[in-house]
């Protein structure tokens, strides 16, 4: 058996771990053992790739090679050890963004290995053709999913703005951007030359900003399971470009994955799939918003203490915010208090709350919150009118009644907490400030409801004092 073999079988190996592995990270309580089967794909693909390749490849190369991939491991070491919680999703979105790198770099080096010499190819007819088409499809895909994660990185890390970027006739800059790709690919595909290739990739370039940048803030949880779902589909054209069967089979599960998360996500949020991959397609800004909400009521931490001490049932509504104060820890010691009082308490948690599918989920378990009070919106949405204290700790967004009043407002149609039927409700947060969709949330000025500013961590731990 020559190494080549050999290898093919180690792929083999190693795409069954893959799926291992995202059967694995599909429930709760295999999610880890799903981790260990992905890292020993990984590490079988790479023993396997280095192997070939030093079959073939000159020393030079395969030291640089080595080189690479140890410093790219340490660097990726280090981010992943330092990185909070809340800040994963950026993260995620810059790791896509070197998919999407790499994808048009293996297009250009396929093009100049191939398409600019035409003299040294072992491809003849038709198969020729098909390698053009196929660097001509790695480089779009890899340079939409380079850019619209950059983007995404950008706008997750607040270093632009998250809301919608509303260029005239938005729709159509995207219609044409796809129209020239396909008018560039047949030209490219019966006269190759480095003009059309420059202009394919400058086309994606520009689209994939675009795209991402017309997405409003609401809406970036589907777009970084999108940019996922994209980034496998240009690993997968450079597995075609590179002839390797591993990378054509992971990035189609990474693709196809990617994209049941996205439609799964938009159901959640009740947003069109369509609409969403195609940049907020039809979507147009709705009006500024200089509405008139009153004036908001304050409480204090122990005033709050006596709300709960009165209270039969509680139900806390956690965001975004509890996360950033790491208040899960003081939030399960209330819950505890509560309890031992008798009270009914227990927690209802949006699809969306917080910065990653199901961020809320992974704080209260580390807390050690019993599973069994922590229920999913459509489980608990009913119970809120027979509540007499609401606990809103960190959301905003996710229990903006303006989604299910407003049909003006940039996130109506999103199913949210129904929190405001409850007899009282304690919003937990440091200011007035606007949540994540940059949008504002009249809750704060409902007669129910009241504010609590300051620290989620530090208040949930004045109550428990007060208590
Ligand atoms: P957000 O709407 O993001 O609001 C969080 C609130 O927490 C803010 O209004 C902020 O107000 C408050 N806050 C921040 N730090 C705090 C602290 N230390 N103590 C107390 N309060 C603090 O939260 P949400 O309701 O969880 O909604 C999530 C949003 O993120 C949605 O728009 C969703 O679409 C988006 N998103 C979600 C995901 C996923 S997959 N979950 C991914 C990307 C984006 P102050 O500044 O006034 O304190």
């Amino acid at each position: 058996m020559n190494a080549h073999s050999i290898a093919e079988a180690a792929y083999i190996v190693a795409a069954l771990l893959f799926i291992l592995a995202l059967a694995g990270l599909s429930k709760h309580e295999t999610a880890k053992q799903g981790i260990v089967y992905g890292i020993a794909g990984m590490v079988i693909a790479l023993a396997a790739t280095i192997g070939v390749a030093t079959e073939h490849a000159a020393t030079i190369a395969i030291v640089l090679l080595v080189v690479a991939v140890v410093i790219g491991a340490a660097i990726g070491l280090w981010r992943a050890r330092i990185v909070a919680m809340t800040g994963m999703p950026e993260l995620i979105a810059l790791l896509h963004s070197f998919v999407g790198l790499a994808a048009v770099l293996v297009g250009w080096s396929g093009y100049y290995s191939v398409e600019h010499d035409s003299g040294q190819t072992e491809f003849a007819g038709s198969l020729l053709r098909i390698h053009h088409a196929e660097v001509f499809i790695g480089i779009f895909i890899g340079a939409v999913t380079f850019t619209g994660s950059i983007v995404a990185n950008l706008k997750l890390s607040a270093r632009i703005k998250s809301s919608p970027l509303m260029l005239p006739g938005k729709n159509y800059l995207n219609i044409g951007a796809l129209v020239a790709f396909v008018v560039l690919t047949v030209l490219f595909v019966r006269s190759p030359n480095l003009p059309l290739l420059i202009a394919v990739t400058v086309v994606a370039l520009a689209l994939g900003w675009h795209l991402v940048a017309s997405i409003g803030g609401g809406d970036m949880p589907v777009v970084v399971s999108m940019l996922n779902s994209y980034s496998g589909w240009a690993a997968a054209a450079s597995g075609f470009l590179l002839n390797n069967n591993l990378l054509i089979v992971t990035g189609a599960l990474v693709g196809s994955s990617g994209a049941y998360l996205s439609y799964i996500m938009c159901t959640a949020m009740n947003r069109s799939f369509i609409s969403v991959i195609a940049g907020g397609f039809g979507i147009e800004a709705g009006p500024a918003d200089d509405t008139d909400y009153g004036e908001h009521r304050e409480i204090t931490a122990e005033d709050t203490a006596e709300l709960l001490k009165d209270a039969s049932t509680v139900i806390i509504t956690p965001g975004y915010g509890m996360a950033v104060a790491q208040a899960q820890y003081p939030v399960a010691d209330l819950t505890r208090k509560l309890r031992e009082r008798g009270v009914d308490v227990r927690f209802g948690i949006h699809p969306v709350a917080g910065r990653l599918p199901g961020h809320m989920n992974v704080l209260l378990a580390e807390a050690k919150v019993p599973y069994d009070i922590v229920l999913e919106m459509d489980e608990i949405n009913d119970d809120f009118g027979d509540t007499s204290v609401v606990l809103v700790i960190g959301a905003n967004d996710t229990v903006n009644p303006a989604a299910a009043d407003d049909p003006s407002s940039p996130i109506a149609g999103m199913p949210v907490l129904h929190v405001w039927e409850a007899s009282n409700v304690v919003v937990f947060k440091r200011s007035m400030a606007a949540g994540y969709a940059g949008v504002q949330n009249p809750l704060f000025f409902r007669d129910n409801s009241q504010m609590l500013f300051g620290d989620a961590k530090a208040r949930v731990e004045d109550i428990i004092r007060a208590l």
